[in-house]
Formats: C-alpha cells, sequence, structure tokens
C-alpha cells in the first residue's frame, strides 16, 4: 500500500525541497496544478470554460499560522475574484476554500478568524455573481467546519459544503444538509483518518458513499458528485434517474487533470461537470495527496525525475 507512506511525503520538509527545486517535477506538477499566479488559474478556467465545463477554483495553502497569511490568502481570492469578473467567467466559475488556509487552525480565535475571513469571500463572490464552497479537511474540523457554514449560509445560503463518504457520521450529515437550496459536494475523503470516526476499506468506503447519495439525490438540495470513480459515476446517473432529477439539478465534479476525456463526455452528453482546479505556490501537499490515490501518477512521477538525470 503505498498510500500511507505517500501521505507521510506530504509531511516531510526533505522531500518537498527535492521536488520544488528540481525542475522536471514542474511537467509532473502542471498536469495537475495549472500555474502558480492568478492569471494562470484565469485562464485555466476560460480553457474549461469553453469546452462546457464549469470550474471551482482552489487556490493552494494550508496550514496558515498567522494572521498575515490568512489575510494574503483572502486577498488571493478577492483577486481571482476580479480576474474572473473582468473575463466574464464568473457565471461558470466559482471558488472553493479550506478554512485551514483562512485562520481555522490559528490558536483561540481560530474559528472566528475564518469565519470573518471566509464571509469576506462569500460577499466578493456573491458581488461578482458567484459562490463559494467550503472543502473538507481532516475529522477534527468537521463539526467547526460545518458550524462555520452554517453561521456563513444565514447570510450567503448559496454557500456549498463538503462531505467525505468515508466518515462513519456522514450519512447523518447528508439527511441534515439535504435540504432546499443547500450544496452539497459528496467526495471519499482524502485525509488519513483513524477506524474510530472513519471506514476503512474501499468496499466500506463505496458502500457508504452510495448511501450517502441516495440521501442527496432524494432531498431537496443541489448534489454536487466528486468522483472520479466509473462505478460511482454510474450510481450517481441510476440515482438521479430514479430520483426523477433532470440534467443540471446536480451536477459532477473531478480534479483538474484527472479523467480529462471522462469530463469532456460527460459534458457532451448534457451533464454539468464542475473541474476543481488548485492553483498557487503551495502546491506539494496536494500532489502529494493526488500521487497517494493512485500508483500510476506515482510511476509517472518517479519516471519524470528519474529522467532528469
Ligand atoms: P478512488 O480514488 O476511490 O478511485 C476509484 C476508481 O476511480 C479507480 O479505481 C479508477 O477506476 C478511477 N480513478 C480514480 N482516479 C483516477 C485517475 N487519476 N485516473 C483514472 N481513473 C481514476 N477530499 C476531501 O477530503 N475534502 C475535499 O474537500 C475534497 N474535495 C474534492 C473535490 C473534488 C471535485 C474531487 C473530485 C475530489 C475531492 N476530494 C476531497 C478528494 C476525494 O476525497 C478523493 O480523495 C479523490 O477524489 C479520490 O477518490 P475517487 O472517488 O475519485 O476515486
Amino acid at each position: 500500500m503505498l498510500r500511507r507512506p505517500l501521505l507521510k511525503l506530504a509531511d516531510s520538509d526533505r522531500v518537498r525541497h527535492l521536488v520544488t527545486t528540481t525542475p522536471v517535477s514542474r511537467g509532473v506538477v502542471d498536469r495537475f496544478v495549472p500555474g502558480e499566479e492568478t492569471s494562470d488559474a484565469v485562464r485555466a478556467s476560460a480553457e474549461l470554460v469553453a469546452t462546457g465545463r464549469t470550474v471551482t477554483l482552489d487556490f493552494l495553502g494550508e496550514d496558515t499560522t498567522d494572521e498575515a497569511q490568512a489575510s494574503a490568502t483572502v486577498d488571493a481570492y478577492l483577486d481571482v475574484l476580479e480576474g474572473l469578473h473582468a473575463a466574464g467567467l464568473t457565471g461558470s466559475v466559482e471558488v472553493s476554500v479550506k478554512l485551514s488556509a483562512v485562520g481555522q487552525a490559528l490558536p483561540d480565535r481560530g474559528d472566528k478568524v475564518a469565519l470573518e475571513n471566509a464571509r469576506t469571500i462569500c460577499a466578493a463572490a456573491r458581488r461578482r455573481g458567484t459562490t463559494v464552497t467550503l472543502d473538507m479537511e481532516d475529522h477534527s474540523t468537521t463539526d467547526a467546519t460545518l458550524r462555520t457554514l452554517r453561521e456563513l449560509r444565514k447570510d450567503y445560503p448559496e454557500t456549498g459544503a463538503v462531505l467525505q463518504a468515508y466518515l462513519r457520521r456522514t450519512e447523518t450529515d447528508c439527511r441534515d444538509l439535504a435540504v432546499e437550496g443547500s450544496r452539497v459536494r459528496l467526495c471519499k475523503g482524502a485525509y488519513e483518518e483513524p477506524e474510530r470516526v472513519a471506514f476503512q476499506t474501499r468496499q466500506e468506503v463505496d458502500l457508504s458513499y452510495v448511501r450517502c447519495l441516495k440521501v442527496l439525490m432524494n432531498g431537496a438540495g443541489y448534489p454536487m458528485v466528486a468522483s472520479h470513480d466509473p462505478r460511482m459515476v454510474a450510481i450517481a446517473g441510476e440515482l438521479a434517474r430514479a430520483a426523477g432529477r433532470a440534467q443540471g439539478s446536480f451536477e459532477y465534479q473531478m480534479l483538474y487533470g484527472v479523467r480529462p476525456d471522462e469530463q469532456r463526455r460527460l459534458a457532451d452528453s448534457g451533464e454539468t461537470v464542475r473541474v476543481y482546479v488548485p492553483y498557487g505556490q503551495e502546491w506539494y501537499g496536494y500532489l502529494m495527496r493526488r500521487l497517494a490515490e493512485r500508483p500510476s501518477n506515482v510511476a509517472f512521477f518517479l519516471r519524470s525525475l528519474a529522467t532528469t538525470g
């Protein structure tokens, strides 16, 4: 199993240094991260929108350790929202925000700082005609993130949530959130979690994903099916039909650079497809999580490192 060691590498400073200073890794990074600047994010969004897909942009940055860094992240979001608006893209492009990047982990006042910062981004997104979705991080933050979501939705009910099927609690959370106007992204979950809170086998996680999808598809909200798994994609389509949902009353979501042909196939068949596009300088942890998910990505990555010589 490669997943665990790769998730550990995501925390290794030595490996981070090697990867970020080896020129060739840029090519590998580009497959999953279109660039570091606002202009890169806007360009990648325009390209995706031109092919019939919609986008959610994630400014990469986790483990924010002080308020100045959290403010800089907020500024980055304001900047990209401005850029999207200027390019006429806010009808098709929204943003995803990690609360840890806007201050959630700061001592004492973390939740308050994160709420205020997220509110600033939601207000800017609303002014520009688009929305925000709050990414979900490891299980120790789930309650705080859902509390913040509830607060934000008082003023910005369009704010999207993310739930992770690997958590044992998630079916119940789906029931709570499957209400009118509620946008809910369902993913399997990307963090290393203990058995106490999370299903451990692929089969258990997949079964949970299907149970959660049923709740969301039969509820009154707007399900966002975030998975590259062909089985989950097919089941989502079946459940949507069984629930009498028309195309456009739910959407598929996939990551930038992952199964692009399938993204286009779904979009060409009239489905709403949203591509999650991360950008920014802090791409290392994100890249390691993607590699951990798929051994062929690791082989691709190691081959390109080896051929740099
Ligand atoms: P999984 O990894 O279980 O793979 C199942 C099958 O899918 C594979 O056997 C293969 O057939 C196919 N597949 C998967 N990857 C492929 C690839 N690279 N190429 C070809 N086929 C592939 N997580 C989180 O904890 N919090 C969050 O906020 C988010 N947000 C988020 C947004 C979006 C839009 C997506 C798509 C994902 C997330 N995630 C996330 C990540 C998510 O939790 C999960 O780690 C990954 O999506 C991997 O799970 P899958 O369901 O895609 O398939």
